[in-house]
């Protein structure tokens, strides 16, 4: 591997900004007339959405109206309508009925995906007559036909789960359901958000049949953006063999749907596509805030962009590529000597530990600036190289190579087998 760069141990914020103290899983666990949403809530996503963010307000629907909305449309749309339910603001009973001149507008989660036009993010609560309480679209001319039946539970301020009659259904919400995840064209939504240099690779590498095929089980992609590509100290992938050049590819999805709202709960690091064994090609995503970093022991990245969010499809776009320790770790590996290894494992546990203190930051490439605020501090924090990412476990690729190569090579063979 000629192309080495400094291992810049990019530490992660210990804490994870982003996560508020509710769990909307939980808080509805023992309500049973509500396990047809709560499991909506968990099979879209929405609930890390939801414990993402503090005050808030569900709108939970019964059982009974649940299960007509579910028999009638496809996930993704499903998922539209209760976005259309989470209000970005706290109204407990009380406040729902002291609303100044009796009607407001609130915006919605569903305002935050960027797929409605105008105001049809919005939600119109009115107090009506006779102490009801109405809620409908903001679009106008929209019934207020969702009534407030009761209040379910609250952690004052942060979170109010209030049950409401019937789902709040803003024009087109129902009929114009998202194409289904199988049959959107990567290729095509790549180009269009600026990514073309990364749909190139993954078209002449194949790997982008991979991506396809699992875009229907669930797939997360983070494309690099043609800057990305021309950014200062970009190794020459030209030096990688093809199979690194899968793995690097490989390296940049997981197989899990994982909106932006699921990945400002992760914290820690999670496996990708390229994994092939427990810590391999792992990446640490961490948040502060809005702003999402995925660090991979080498540098870090930020989620600059939604292209596409189609449960069980999300592509983000990353201001960065995604260089692995694997491929791209500083500290040169010491050559083996194939001849004097009687052990017909090169992966055995005996080969000897280089130097790991010897990774000096090299002058040469300049450290990425900070991803985001809650990052800056913990750049100083003396206690990381513990585990994980650190100079160490990328220091002696042998021990993971054969792995690599097989998996690689047999997801080639695969492809070859295909054409
Ligand atoms: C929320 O609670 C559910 C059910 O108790 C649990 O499975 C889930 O892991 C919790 N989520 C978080 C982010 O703690
Ligand atoms: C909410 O809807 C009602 C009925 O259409 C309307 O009279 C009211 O002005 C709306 N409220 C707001 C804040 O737009
Ligand atoms: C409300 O959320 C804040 C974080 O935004 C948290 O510090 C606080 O403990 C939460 N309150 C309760 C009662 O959980
Ligand atoms: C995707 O679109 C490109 C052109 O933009 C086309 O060449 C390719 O065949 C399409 N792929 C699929 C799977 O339809
Ligand atoms: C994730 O981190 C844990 C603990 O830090 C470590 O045991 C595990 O191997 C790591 N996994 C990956 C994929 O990096
Ligand atoms: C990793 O580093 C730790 C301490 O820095 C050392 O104890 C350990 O043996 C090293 N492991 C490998 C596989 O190099
Ligand atoms: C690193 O993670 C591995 C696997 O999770 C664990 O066995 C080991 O004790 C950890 N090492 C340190 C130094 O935390």
């Amino acid at each position: 591997m000629a192309c080495r760069l400094s291992l810049m141990i990019v530490l992660v914020a210990a804490a994870v900004a982003a996560v508020a103290g509710h769990n909307i899983t939980e808080m509805l666990a023992s309500s049973p007339e509500y396990s047809l949403y709560n499991d909506a809530l968990t099979r879209t996503k929405l609930a890390d959405e939801i414990n993402s963010r503090t005050t808030i307000t569900v709108l939970v629907l019964p059982n009974a109206v649940m299960s007509s909305l579910l028999a009638k449309n496809p996930l993704p749309v499903v998922k539209n309508v209760l976005s259309l339910l989470v209000l970005l603001d706290y109204y407990d009973e009380k406040k729902l009925h002291d609303i100044s001149k009796g009607t407001t507008l609130s915006t919605t989660v569903y305002q935050t995906t960027g797929q409605p036009e105008g105001n049809l993010g919005f939600v119109n609560i009115t107090d009506l007559r006779g102490g009801k309480v109405g809620f409908g679209s903001a679009a106008p001319g929209s019934p207020l036909d969702s009534t407030f039946t009761k209040s379910v539970k609250q952690i004052p301020y942060n979170i109010s789960v209030l049950e409401v009659s019937a789902p709040i259904i803003a024009p087109g919400v129902l009929s114009a359901p998202a194409p289904s995840a199988a049959d959107l064209n990567i290729t095509t939504l790549l180009v269009k958000a600026g990514c073309k240099m990364f749909a190139d690779m993954l078209a002449s590498t194949g790997v982008l049949k991979t991506y396809q095929s699992a875009a229907a089980k669930g797939l997360t992609l983070f494309a690099p953006s043609d800057d990305a590509f021309k950014g200062a100290g970009v190794p020459d992938f030209s030096k990688l063999t093809s199979a690194e050049l899968v793995s690097l590819l490989e390296y940049h999805a997981v197989a899990e749907y994982k909106p932006i709202g699921s990945l400002k709960t992760t914290s820690g690091n999670i496996t990708t596509l390229a994994t092939s064994g427990a810590g391999k090609y792992g990446l640490t995503v961490s948040s502060a805030g809005d702003a999402v970093t995925l660090s991979t022991g080498v540098d870090s990245s930020r989620i600059s962009g939604t292209v596409v969010d189609d449960t069980p499809l999300v592509i983000f776009t990353v201001d960065k590529i995604l260089l692995p320790v694997e491929l791209f770790a500083a500290t040169p590996a010491p050559a083996p000597s194939p001849s004097s290894a009687p052990s017909p494992s090169p992966a055995s546990a005996s080969a000897p530990a280089p130097e790991s203190a010897s990774a000096p930051a090299s002058v040469a490439s300049p450290p990425a600036p900070p991803a985001g605020p809650a990052e800056a501090p913990a750049a100083s924090s003396p206690e990381i190289s513990s585990n994980g990412t650190s100079a160490n476990a990328s220091s002696s690729p042998l021990a993971h190579a054969v792995p690599r190569l097989v998996l690689a090579g047999s997801i080639l063979s695969a492809l070859a087998s295909l054409l």
